[in-house]
């Protein structure tokens, strides 16, 4: 018997459209309300801007460990970096050679791309190890922040953007969800993703729909799948994120008339910047916009409104506390 993995992840066709936004304010919401539950935001822009330059978090801290020699990241953290520490700690990750060490600090990046010297070795990088939290936070929330730094590009680029590699980081993936399966109450894993679907959307977005079939579908053609995710209860909302803009708009459509029928359950189209939280305008906007052949799903979008609060990348705030918008998003009463 085990517990449950509550996945939510933010996708979208146009870039700017508030898929880190919404992600981060649903994670931070989500652990504010259930403090008992631990919640993981993931950052899977790997090429983009990391969470960690706009939000006030604190990288995992190795005692004993100097800033400029290398992190051993199967060994656990035994705490957190003040903030004003990241500074130094980014400078000696972008002095580093090119060798796989890590220093400084870790990111995502060092988890996805983490190869065991021996493939057979049982040895797992712990998610403690790339995990940040958020400075005056929950608790109970950790960020896993990636890199884009120059370096880093130079190892993650050319795995993203070849196609043979796809299938390696939804491995990594699954294994990164099979670590955090709890063994009995919730788990909640909160994936922000790049704009554009293929490439790492899309690898986020395969793994939604693989573990939302009955029975869940395996990567591999031998059928394995990590054991404890297999056995896990499995709940995913995968959100599309537009805007009212006409080829954003379209652009959607075009985008939900290609998921698989069988799969469709999984993606909730959501509206955000727009002029009202109301659903029905809303809808009644799409159908103007799109001249009345709208597809259904979208015309059942979410509607997320303009509103300042929610920009919260300016100035590194912590992000506020938007019970109302939450319930809203999970479709909660
Ligand atoms: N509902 C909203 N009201 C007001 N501003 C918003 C809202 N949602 C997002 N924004 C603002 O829009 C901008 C883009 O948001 P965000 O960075 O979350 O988009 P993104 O989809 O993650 O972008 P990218 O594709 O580049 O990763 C930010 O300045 C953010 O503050
Ligand atoms: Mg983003």
């Amino acid at each position: 018997v085990s517990g449950r993995l509550r996945c939510l992840s933010f996708h979208s066709v146009k870039g700017g459209v508030g898929k880190s936004t919404l992600s981060t304010v649903a994670a931070v919401q989500i652990a504010a309300a259930e403090p008992g539950v631990p919640v993981y935001l993931i950052d899977m822009d790997l090429t983009g801007t990391s969470l960690a330059d706009v939000l006030p978090i604190e990288a995992p801290c190795w005692s004993g460990v100097a800033q400029n020699a290398p992190i051993n990241l199967l060994s656990k953290p035994g705490g957190f970096h003040p903030r004003g520490d990241l500074q130094d700690l980014l400078a000696a990750r972008e002095l580093r050679d090119v060798s796989s060490d890590v220093i400084g600090v870790p990111f995502l990046n060092d988890f996805l791309l983490f190869a065991t010297p021996d493939w057979d070795a049982q040895e797992e990088v712990p998610i403690a190890s790339v995990a940040w939290r958020l400075t005056d936070g929950p608790q109970n929330l950790r960020v896993l922040p990636s890199s884009a730094l120059p370096i880093d590009l130079e190892r993650t680029l050319p795995v993203i953007y070849d196609e043979e590699h796809a299938g390696f980081l939804e491995a990594r993936l699954e294994y990164l969800l099979d670590e955090l399966v709890p063994s009995s109450g919730d788990v909640v894993v909160v994936f922000d993703t790049p704009p554009t679907i293929p490439g790492l959307s899309r690898s986020v977005l395969s793994l939604a729909f693989r573990l939302s079939r009955t029975p869940k579908t395996a990567l591999s053609e031998d059928g394995q799948m990590p054991f404890r995710l297999e056995e896990a209860e499995l709940d995913w909302k995968a959100f599309l994120v537009a805007t009212l803009d006409y080829q954003d708009l379209r652009a959607a459509e075009r985008w939900l008339s290609l998921v698989p029928e069988g799969d469709q359950s999984v993606i909730t189209p959501l509206l955000n910047r727009a002029p009202s939280g109301d659903p029905q305008q809303v809808e009644a906007l799409v159908r103007e916009a799109l001249l009345y052949s709208a597809n259904p799903m979208l015309l059942r979008a979410i509607p997320v409104e303009e509103d300042p609060s929610l920009q919260l990348f300016r100035g590194e705030r912590v992000p506020p506390v938007r019970d109302d918008l939450i319930r809203r998003i999970l479709g909660k009463p």
